[in-house]
């Protein structure tokens, strides 16, 4: 596997660095005028599931986009002028994410946009940025779908046809593994699409799907399916879902005598995977958008910047780092527009290129998405350790 570091940004180490010094109190300056930037601040709203089953992606999204907005507003803002966000919570509900995008553009006249995490969530309400003109950046929505919704609907990570053929690949040559079982909640775009891109990636890589099986996102007893799963008695059991589902998951495979690995996404990423999983899911692998002990300079000094604010036995996971990203690529393409408008700030988002974000070198390609390394990481001690990074093909 072709190994790599994230690229490191010096200039972001130093300004992380000065909010490590500062202590990060200085509160945005706000005029709170509305009108999009009328007055004295820049709006930019979020729409993130901060409560819910979700809870924790949304929670860790806004830290990033925070942390983000001190570095922007403390370096002089956007030609003077501080950027200040409009948080809406939406609850990890499609119907809810519709409604506070709508709220975020009608009544508080936001220039941009950010969110949502999951894809279920950023397809509900992209059509409505589209129509209104007004840019949305997904941090993190890896499904195919999201940004074809539109071209002012872009996304700073990668998609999952290539997450997808990461894990095959890695269970493939790294594991060595040859038969797989397949377990998606078939509501959630992310999970059903993630699950058939890894088929079709482990069976063209000679790898053979021996069971496949859904469940619901509300679901809370999975034996029945786990118990079929468990008699194909597959080399690995892929579980592409979000992390409550997953933890509950892992914990009845074990529960079942399944012993084998279970595999993921980027869905696993949250520390509240354990709440669920305990240590059912020790030696298990996902893929994720980047690792919180990789040693780049970039990756550490986000690190340091976070415990700063938020207490040093706190660690971010890669939601805060795309957060962080997400809104500075919105504010470098708000430094080069001469008037922040819906259409000029798309122009200028879609010209994006070689930014060094902590998750990586964002450089908007023509379908608005974001060709990226993706990393292995593996549970170890309740932990997720760094295995391997794989380039963009
Ligand atoms: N990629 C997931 C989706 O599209 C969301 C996600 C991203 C979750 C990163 C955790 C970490 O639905």
């Amino acid at each position: 596997m072709h190994n790599r570091r994230l690229h490191t940004a010096s200039w972001l180490a130093g300004l992380l660095g000065l909010i490590v010094l500062s202590g990060c109190n200085s509160a945005p300056q706000s005029g709170g005028t509305g009108g999009g930037g009328t007055g004295d601040t820049i709006l930019v709203g979020s729409y993130l599931s901060e409560s819910g089953s979700e809870a924790d992606f949304g929670k860790s999204t806004h830290e990033g986009i925070d942390i983000a907005i001190e570095v922007i507003n403390k370096a002089g803002g956007i030609n003077g002028k501080n950027i200040e966000l409009r948080a809406e919570n939406t609850e990890s509900d499609p119907a809810k994410a519709a409604n506070a995008v709508t709220k975020l553009i009608t009544n508080d006249k936001v220039v941009a946009v950010i969110g949502e995490v999951a894809s279920g969530l950023s397809l509900a309400a992209a059509p409505i940025c589209q129509s209104n003109k007004v840019p949305m950046v997904s941090p993190s929505s890896t499904n195919i779908k999201v940004t074809q919704q539109g071209d002012y609907i872009f996304r700073v990570c990668f998609i999952d046809p290539f997450q997808a053929y990461v894990v095959a690949k890695f269970a493939r040559e790294n594991l060595k593994k040859t038969t797989a079982a397949i377990f998606v909640d078939n509501a959630s775009p992310y999970s059903k699409d993630f699950g058939s891109e890894f088929k079709k990636n482990f069976e063209q890589m000679g790898g053979k799907i021996v069971s496949e099986a859904a469940y619901a996102a509300a679901d809370t007893d999975f034996k029945g399916q786990l118990t079929k799963i468990k008699t194909a008695n597959p080399d690995v059991l892929l579980v592409p879902g979000y992390y409550k589902n997953v933890g509950s998951i892992g914990k009845q495979a074990r529960e079942l005598g399944i012993t084998a690995p279970l595999l993921g996404g980027d869905g696993w990423d949250s520390q509240d995977l354990f709440v669920t999983a305990e240590d059912a899911l020790e030696g298990s692998y996902f893929s994720n958008h980047m690792a919180v002990d990789d040693p780049a300079p970039a990756v550490k000094s986000f690190v340091d910047a976070y415990r700063a604010k938020y207490g040093a036995d706190k660690t971010p996971g890669a939601l805060t780092a795309l957060g962080y990203d997400a809104m500075m690529i919105v504010a470098e393409a708000m430094k080069r527009v001469k008037v922040i408008d819906g259409p000029s700030l798309r122009d200028e988002l879609a010209k994006t290129s070689g930014y060094k974000g902590v998750t990586g070198t964002i450089t908007m390609n023509s379908d608005r998405n974001a060709d990226k390394s993706a990393v292995m990481l593996q549970i170890k001690g309740r932990k997720f350790v760094y295995m391997a990074t794989v380039a963009p093909n």
